[in-house]
């Protein structure tokens, strides 16, 4: 069958090309070691799951508002002025299938075909390949280890030309592990004000944060930039609800119109039942969030100690997210491989471990761990790389 060119030129997820591979060994009865996974390894909260089940039978069934069920979008509306000091009436909020149709729609609502979209390195995959499907040209920003791989306001003024029509950010970052502080918001605010630039805050994965980092929200930080940010967030990693697809994003009237307009069209809007229980989660989840963010807490600061201790890696401690981006480059000569894809191939066929190479973030020196996983198999994990290094 014919494919459009548009669609022709969208790469598939290295994340996922990863997760198949371990996932077939699996299957074939081999002990993997997983990296890999981009979702909290702990189930949905039982009273979520009561919530949907009764919004079930109760006949929550049928189509909501396209743009999302009133109650939630005011639901919302609290959650960011009381965490975030962010004022957004429920018809500046669109509730999406997941956060990355949140993205997805975003980009598609701001972006012409042929505007470039700023796109700082180390970024999550689907941000290059969002923009190629809308018509609109990514432009990488190659960011520095020694800022921390986080965007400075003096990068940014270098790479934005007249033809950069958004910028996305993404602080607790997936897949670098890091949060951006309020100082380092507020400089890349005074950049971002000099030109015409709006704002993707992608901010999914804002309740983890572990030892000092900070968190805030970017329209909060840089009020003069609320009118051209769009704020993204969701469910998925804060209430471990990655599968039930719901996300949100919050910005100005008639952006936020002009994708509810478009969603009308495309999803309708994420199931009902969904919807309803995402309302209780919402609510009653602040218990829930801190039992997982203190499981991830010791985790991040255990595999940042550990994945330090192993020759030929480097390792900036996991402030943010549930993601290690270890530099690994140094093993590359000595493995005999000539990037991330070919590391991260030979540890899974001959260590069976899975990480993520970080060619498909941008960077091809690291690759992305996850420690959505137990302490157990992170030892585990890492006591093979430090055996298969050794081998070598
Ligand atoms: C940075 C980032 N944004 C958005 C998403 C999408 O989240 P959701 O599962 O809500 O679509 C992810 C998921 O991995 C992510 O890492």
């Amino acid at each position: 069958m014919k494919i459009s060119k548009t669609v022709q030129s969208v790469s598939a997820s290295v994340t996922m090309a990863v997760t198949a591979r371990a996932k077939q060994l699996k299957a074939q009865g081999v002990d993997i070691v997983s990296f890999g996974a981009g979702e909290p390894d702990f189930d949905t909260p039982d009273f979520i799951k009561t919530a949907a089940k009764t919004a079930l039978d109760k006949g929550f069934t049928k189509y909501s508002p396209a743009a999302g069920m009133l109650e939630l979008r005011e639901e919302i509306a609290k959650k960011l002025k009381k965490e975030n000091n962010l004022d957004y009436k429920p018809n500046q909020i669109v509730v999406t299938c997941g956060a990355k149709h949140a993205c997805y729609e975003a980009i598609h609502a701001v972006v012409d075909p042929g505007d470039e979209v700023l796109i700082p390195t180390p970024y999550w995959v689907s941000y290059p390949e969002m923009v190629k499907l809308v018509g609109g040209v990514p432009k990488i920003v190659e960011t520095r280890e020694e800022d921390g791989y986080k965007l400075t306001g003096e990068l940014l003024k270098k790479a934005v030309t007249d033809k950069s029509c958004l910028l996305v950010l993404n602080s607790p970052s997936n897949p670098g592990g890091f949060c951006y502080t309020p100082a380092e918001l507020a400089d890349l605010g005074k950049a971002i004000a000099q030109t015409n630039l709006a704002v993707m805050s992608d901010e999914i994965y804002e309740y983890l944060i572990y030892g000092s980092a900070e968190f805030k929200s970017f329209a909060a930080v840089c009020p003069d930039l609320y009118d051209r940010t769009i704020t993204i967030n969701g469910q998925s990693k804060a209430y471990s609800m990655t599968g039930w697809r719901m996300g949100y994003l919050a910005g100005p009237e008639d952006l936020a119109g002009a994708v509810g307009r478009m969603q009308s069209h495309m999803t309708s809007g994420p199931a009902t039942f969904c919807q309803i229980a995402s309302v209780e989660a919402m609510q009653k989840g602040q218990e829930d969030i801190k039992r997982m963010h203190a499981e991830f807490a010791k985790r991040a600061k255990h595999i940042y100690e550990r994945l330090n201790a192993v020759e030929g890696f480097t390792c900036a401690e996991p402030t943010g997210a549930f993601y290690a981006f270890p530099k690994v480059s140094a093993t590359y000569a000595k493995l005999g491989v000539n990037g991330s894809v070919e590391f991260c191939q030979k540890l899974l066929e001959e260590a069976n471990v899975a990480c993520v190479p970080g060619i498909g973030f941008g960077c091809d020196e690291n690759i992305r761990m996850s420690f959505a996983t137990s302490m157990e198999q992170i030892d585990k994990g890492i006591d093979r790389i430090e055996a298969f290094l050794k081998q070598a």
